[in-house]
């Protein structure tokens, strides 16, 4: 029945001559009852008055902050969009167009928020960076691949293979590349600038800022007057000290791995 009445009534109102369209609408005359053919407002403006059978249909102009976009008998027009902060002006609000906003760089249109870009997780790399409509791509890098995570938001590289002439001192990981190193760079005092970046994406892993770390070991340093360079052998315990187990647990394990490496009677 709703079909069929929906259907009907654009037949019966062209058979009368009366067919709104885009430019024109239908009223009533309040007064005599008869059924007439107003003009809309044109975009940028909106209703004053409905047409009568002497007078066509009046229309006022849109003032400041306000728009209207399309052919229209609203009695008043819409208000412009404020961008909000973390957003941009794309396109102003001119009367005819809405306010057009974007969110700054950095961040995306998330419903109704502007989000920070994600950042990919360790051992994810980059796919596709975020737009100001979408959020960054990130995908798990495949066997034999690592992101660095000391460079946010790289790409999934191929692990790093070692020259003639250095040891694998540790293998790859997805989250970290190959550690090469030669027996002379696996002295004490060098084979820190070797571990530091497995260091750093298990810091990321388990959320310890480099800062943090320093002021462990430093504690640890000025009760027992150590050398800096030999503190990394210390990290383990001092960690445990702190209760981070976990963490001194696989910094325990990389270390061991490294002096179990073919150098380890002659350099550690
Ligand atoms: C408003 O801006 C739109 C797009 O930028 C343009 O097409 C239109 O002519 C402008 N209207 C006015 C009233 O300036």
């Amino acid at each position: 029945m709703f079909l069929f009445t929906v259907l009907l009534v654009p037949a019966l109102s062209a058979v009368g001559g009366l067919a709104a369209d885009e430019h024109t609408y239908q009223r009533t005359d309040p007064v005599t009852g008869q059924q007439l053919l107003c003009n809309r407002c044109p975009p940028g403006t909106r209703l004053r008055a409905h047409c009568t059978r002497s007078r066509q249909t009046e229309c006022a102009p849109c003032g400041a902050g306000l728009f209207t976009e399309f052919w229209n008998y609203i009695p008043d027009c819409l208000r412009c969009d404020a961008c909000s902060d973390q957003q941009r002006v794309v396109r102003q609000c001119n009367g005819t167009v809405n306010t057009l906003c974007e969110c700054e760089a950095g961040f995306y249109w998330d419903q109704h928020f502007c989000r920070r870009h994600s950042v990919c997780k360790p051992g994810h790399g980059l796919k596709a960076s975020g737009t100001p409509h979408r959020d960054t791509v990130c995908e798990a890098c495949a066997d034999g691949h690592f992101a660095d995570i000391r460079q946010a938001q790289s790409t999934c590289h191929t692990h790093n293979t070692c020259k003639d002439h250095e040891h694998l001192v540790l293998p790859g990981s997805r989250w970290h590349d190959s550690v090469c190193a030669t027996c002379e760079q696996l002295t004490p005092k060098a084979w820190v600038d070797v571990f530091e970046p497995v260091l750093y994406g298990l810091q990321v892993q388990y959320g310890i800022s480099t800062e943090r770390l320093q002021k462990l070991v430093n504690r640890r340093v000025r009760k027992k007057k150590r050398a800096a360079e030999e503190d990394l052998l210390d990290l383990p315990s001092i960690l445990e000290e702190a209760h981070r187990n976990q963490l001194a647990d696989r910094i325990a394990r990389k270390i061991l791995r490294v002096q179990q490496s073919h150098c380890k009677r002659d350099a550690m």
